[in-house]
Parts: structure tokens; C-alpha cells; sequence
């Protein structure tokens, strides 16, 4: 269970599958009232404790003699931060890894982006008393200030940017450029609840138009930058418009991939990657009986998923003998297939699609797979093209140094199209997940005010298959060697990956304070060792 439960101001608005949450969030009550006084000794140095006051969830935490106290619940999806990791002075939520300043509440690193409430906390004798709201956010200068920001792209990259350069008090003129007809959507979402029905749609933008209003940031939809010109500090508009600035995030993302066979033009083939496409596979699934997935990874997968929630037939085509075994390893592969089996999906493996026709799919060894609705999802590619006309490096995405700076000065890249140098193996690596682009949008957006702040944070990346909850942190490779720690059947386990002794990557079934943990030991280089 994992849903969006938040408005975007971080008010708790529905809980969904099955309520786990709303157990816990109403069970808070129960819990000590921080109002009328906890004892101290309640609350061990360096960890944490949590309890109510004013009809809130209130999390204590403790370091040597400092109490603080920040709300309860992630303003991402509303995850419970008693149940993630504290680290020094912050904590890191359980579900996707966002974190919180525990002295001020504030969302220091992605996917969460609002705030959690600052508490009072008084303490008189052996207790403390949560005495009332506080606002601790220190007002930000920027060191360097451009004449103006302008952004390529307002996805998730992109956007978080756009906020971040507010949140730190830059003052001049910020345009988010975006060539979709949406400001800013939880993409995520768009392959799970949303597809399945589960999600309303007033979960999928980030943001309402007002925010943007509010903060002064210019968004232009269903607009493309189609030149940039590093010499002249200028770009060029789909409607014809160029646009001078003082510094230039490209954002721009990634396309899918098409497929290259007869019958890949057909109406009913569909791709996913923006709102457009997801509401024109709701549309299609309306009417379809059975569906053909081609793609058997992250996308595909769970695509299979949310259309099975809709108790539509599915038929996954996957070109490995096991999905997912490349990235999560041959054990937790066989989980997701397994899982998906369960669940209805027939998983047509080692095979690929080599005709579409009206009503079917017909695959590499001739078998047939009637259908009435294909969903393509084979991966994809990086938009690297606006930055290579503009001159910028690329090599299998737009490099960039350790600040997300290009090979043109000023200009930084963000998301699913930046090569940046691994901080653990110094390698180059590109990455297609959600909060990594986040991040990189927050770090680039500080850079760009002269924080020279390096991108060191272990890539994270979660997945949802019915009821397994993924969670990835870290970049293996498939030579890495994976070993199995726990019980995968019960969805109690972490594979952790190795290249040449060292941990890689580790990825958790049931264990998100593990995982959260061995994020910790990849930043500090230090050895990780699973239950
Ligand atoms: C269905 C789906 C589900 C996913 N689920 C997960 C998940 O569970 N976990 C996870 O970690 N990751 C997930 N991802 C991946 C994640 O969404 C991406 O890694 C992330 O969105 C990348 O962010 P970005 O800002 O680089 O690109 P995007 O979010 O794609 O944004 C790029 C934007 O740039 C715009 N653009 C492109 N070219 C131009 C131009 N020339 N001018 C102006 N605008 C332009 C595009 O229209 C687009 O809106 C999912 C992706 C999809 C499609
Ligand atoms: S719910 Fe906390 S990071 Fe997603």
C-alpha cells in the first residue's frame, strides 16, 4: 500500500488499499500525548518517537539533550517517518526515500516537496510538552544570481528546479518550458493507481496553476525549445518566440522507444510515457477484453498490473527468460514473475512480438495472442538531441561533471538525460528513475546559484507489481554478483549486489529501513550487510 493520500499542500485527503495507513494515522492517537507531557527517557538519544498533540501525528526525535519534534506523516504519499531512518539531524522516509530536516521540518531531497509542520518543544523536569507550531525555515540568499533561469523541459527534473531556485531565494525570472500540454504530473503514478483506476485525478499534477502564480515562475505548456544558442544566451520557441538567459537547465527527459514491425502503426498500439498516453490507454481499456503487453520490464510490467486490476486479460511479451533478472537478479525476477502469474498475467518469455494485426499479436515462434488493445513498453531514449545541435557533449545522454554542468558553461542537465560521474566508481552513468531527476533538478537549480554542490546521492528508484513494493538504491550491473538475504516468498528480503567485494546496489522486498540503511552506507562508502 502505497498511494497518493496528500493534496498538495500536504493535507491528508484519502487512503487507499485497504487503509494500512488510515490504521496507523488514527492508531497515532493512541499513542503518547505529546501535549499533555511524555517523559524524556521515553525517547533514546538518536532515535525517535511517535505521538500526537493537537489532533496531529508528531514525531520526537532526540540527539544527546536536543528534542525536536517535526509532523508525522511524508507530504510524498504519505508514509510514516516514525517507521523510516533518523540520519544525524534529518529523517529519511521509509516508502521513497524523500528526506526531512528534523529541526525545521523542511523537504531537504526529493520526491517530497512540501514541508512537514515544525513543533515547540518545552521540556520541565523528566518530560517534554509539544507546546505549539513553530516556522524555523531560514530565509535563503543565493550566492550568484543570474539575470534570468530558464528551463527545457518541466517534468520531473525540470520542475523540481524551477521550485528550488525560489526555495533559495532567487528573485529573477524562471520559465519552465514544457512541450507536454500538462504543467507538471506525477509520472509515476501513471503506469500504477492512475492506470488502474485506483488514483483520481486531481492526484496527478505536482502542482496547481496557483503555485506556479504564487511563485512567480513562468510556466509555458505545449511549447518546444527548438534552438538554443550557448554564444547568444538565447533559445528558440516552437511558436517562434526566442528567449535570452542567464543560465539554461535542460530537462528534456526521454522518449519511448518505438517498435519496428508490421502492424506497429495500428490504432490500438499504444505507448506510455505522458498523461495523454495514459488516459488513451484508460480510453482503449474501457472497451478491451484482452491486452498484449510488449515488454516485459518496469513499464511493462506493471502496466500488466494495473490492467488486471481492471479485470482485463493480459499477455506480457518479454525477450528474457526472466523479467527484471538483469536489474534485480535472477531470485527477485522469479518473485515478479511468479507474482504476476498469480495474479492472471501470462507471461509469454524468451519471445518477441513480430506482427500486430487487428486482433492479434503474433509472436517470433508463431504463437498467436488474441487481443483487441497492445501496450508497448521496450524502453527508451534519452532526448539528447536540442543539446548535441546546440554543440553540448553527449555520449549516451548529455554528460555533465559532478555539479551537472555541461561542456557549455551555464548550462546544466538534469534527469534522464544527464551522464553524470558515479561518485562511488567514478564511472558515467545515466539513470531513468523518478527521484533521481528530482535531485538532480534540486542540485542543479543550487549550482546554478553558485552552490557547487556535487550530485553525489546513490541513485533510488521504487516499483509496484500488486502487492510487491520494490525498492532499489544504489546502480548495479548484470555482471554484479547478487546475493539473497531473507525470505523472498515472504516479501520479508534484500538482494544485495556486489562488484568485486564491494555493494553496488541492494534491493528490498519488505525491508525499507534496510534499504534506507544501505543508502546510508553507499554514501559513505561504507560496507553493508543485509539481516
Ligand atoms: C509510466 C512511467 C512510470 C514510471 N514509474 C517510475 C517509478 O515508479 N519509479 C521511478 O523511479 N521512475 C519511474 N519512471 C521514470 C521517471 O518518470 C523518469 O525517470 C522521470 O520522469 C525523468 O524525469 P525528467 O525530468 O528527466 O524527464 P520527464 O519527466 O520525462 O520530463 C521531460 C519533459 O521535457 C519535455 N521536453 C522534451 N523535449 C523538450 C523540448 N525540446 N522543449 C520543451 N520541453 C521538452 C517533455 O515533454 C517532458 O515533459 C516512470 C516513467 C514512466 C513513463
Ligand atoms: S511517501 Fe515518503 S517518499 Fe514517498
Amino acid at each position: 500500500m502505497e498511494t497518493r493520500p496528500l493534496d498538495r499542500s500536504g493535507a491528508i485527503l484519502i487512503l487507499q488499499n485497504g487503509g494500512n495507513f488510515m490504521a496507523e494515522a488514527s492508531g497515532d492517537l493512541d499513542r503518547p500525548d505529546f501535549e499533555n507531557g511524555c517523559e524524556i527517557d521515553k525517547v533514546a538519544d538518536g532515535e525517535m518517537l511517535l505521538g500526537h498533540a493537537f489532533g496531529e501525528a508528531i514525531l520526537v526525535a532526540r540527539r544527546g539533550a536536543e528534542l525536536v519534534a517535526i509532523g508525522a506523516t511524508c507530504t510524498h504519499y504519505g508514509g510514516p517517518l516514525a517507521k523510516g531512518l533518523m540520519v544525524d539531524c534529518t529523517v529519511r522516509c521509509p516508502w521513497h526515500h524523500a528526506r526531512f530536516d528534523l529541526r525545521t521540518g523542511e523537504a531537504i531531497a526529493a520526491p517530497a516537496l512540501n514541508d512537514v509542520s515544525c513543533w515547540k518543544i518545552e521540556k520541565r523536569g523528566q518530560q517534554f510538552f509539544v507546546t505549539g507550531k513553530a516556522d524555523r525555515k531560514p530565509a535563503r540568499k543565493p550566492k550568484a544570481s543570474p539575470v534570468s533561469v530558464v528551463i527545457v523541459g518541466a517534468g520531473a527534473a525540470g520542475s523540481a528546479a524551477a521550485e528550488m531556485l525560489r526555495r533559495e531565494g532567487y528573485e529573477g525570472p524562471v520559465t519552465l518550458i514544457g512541450a507536454d500540454e500538462f504543467l507538471p504530473y506525477d509520472r509515476p503514478n501513471l503506469s500504477k493507481d492512475y492506470l488502474a483506476g485506483t488514483a483520481p485525478e486531481e492526484w496527478i499534477p505536482l502542482r496547481p496553476p496557483e503555485f506556479y502564480r504564487e511563485q512567480n515562475i513562468d510556466t509555458l505548456t505545449n511549447t518546444s525549445v527548438t534552438l538554443i544558442d550557448p554564444k547568444k544566451k538565447r533559445v528558440m520557441l516552437s511558436d517562434g518566440r526566442s528567449l535570452g538567459y542567464g543560465a539554461l537547465l535542460l530537462a528534456t527527459g526521454a522518449e519511448p522507444v518505438r517498435l519496428q514491425i508490421a502492424g506497429d502503426d495500428l490504432p490500438h498500439v499504444c505507448y506510455l510515457r505522458t498523461l495523454s498516453d495514459s488516459r488513451h490507454i484508460i480510453e482503449k481499456a474501457e472497451n478491451a477484453k484482452q491486452t498484449v503487453v510488449i515488454g516485459a520490464s518496469f513499464i511493462g510490467l506493471e502496466v500488466a498490473a494495473s490492467l488486471r486490476e481492471r479485470k482485463i486479460e493480459v499477455a506480457v511479451v518479454g525477450k528474457h527468460p526472466q523479467p527484471l533478472e538483469k536489474i534485480l537478479g535472477r531470485e527477485m525476477g522469479n518473485l515478479i514473475r511468479e507474482t504476476h502469474e498469480a495474479h492472471g498475467v501470462k507471461l509469454h518469455l524468451a519471445r518477441t512480438a513480430a506482427v500486430i494485426q487487428d486482433g492479434h499479436v503474433q509472436l517470433d515462434d508463431g504463437t498467436i495472442l488474441d487481443c483487441d488493445l497492445v501496450v508497448v513498453g521496450i524502453g527508451v531514449r534519452p532526448n539528447t538531441a536540442l543539446a548535441e545541435k546546440a554543440g553540448i557533449a553527449a555520449d549516451h545522454g548529455v554528460l555533465v561533471n559532478e555539479y551537472l554542468e555541461t561542456s557549455a558553461p551555464g548550462i546544466f542537465a538534469a534527469g534522464d538525460i544527464a551522464r553524470w560521474p558515479d561518485a562511488r566508481t567514478g564511472r558515467k552513468i545515466r539513470v531513468e528513475h523518478w527521484v533521481v531527476a528530482q535531485r538532480q533538478g534540486q542540485t542543479a537549480a543550487r549550482n546554478i546559484l553558485g552552490a557547487h554542490e556535487r550530485f553525489v546521492a546513490p541513485p533510488f528508484f521504487w516499483s509496484n507489481h500488486f502487492d510487491l513494493h520494490i525498492r532499489y538504491v544504489g546502480h548495479g550491473s548484470s555482471d554484479d554478483q547478487a546475493s539473497v538475504s531473507g525470505d523472498l516468498k515472504a516479501k520479508d528480503a534484500s538482494v544485495v549486489f556486489r562488484s568485486a567485494g564491494k555493494v553496488t546496489a541492494v534491493a528490498s522486498i519488505g525491508r525499507d529501513v534496510e534499504n534506507l540503511k544501505a543508502e546510508v552506507a553507499l554514501e559513505h562508502g561504507d560496507e553493508f550487510h543485509a539481516l
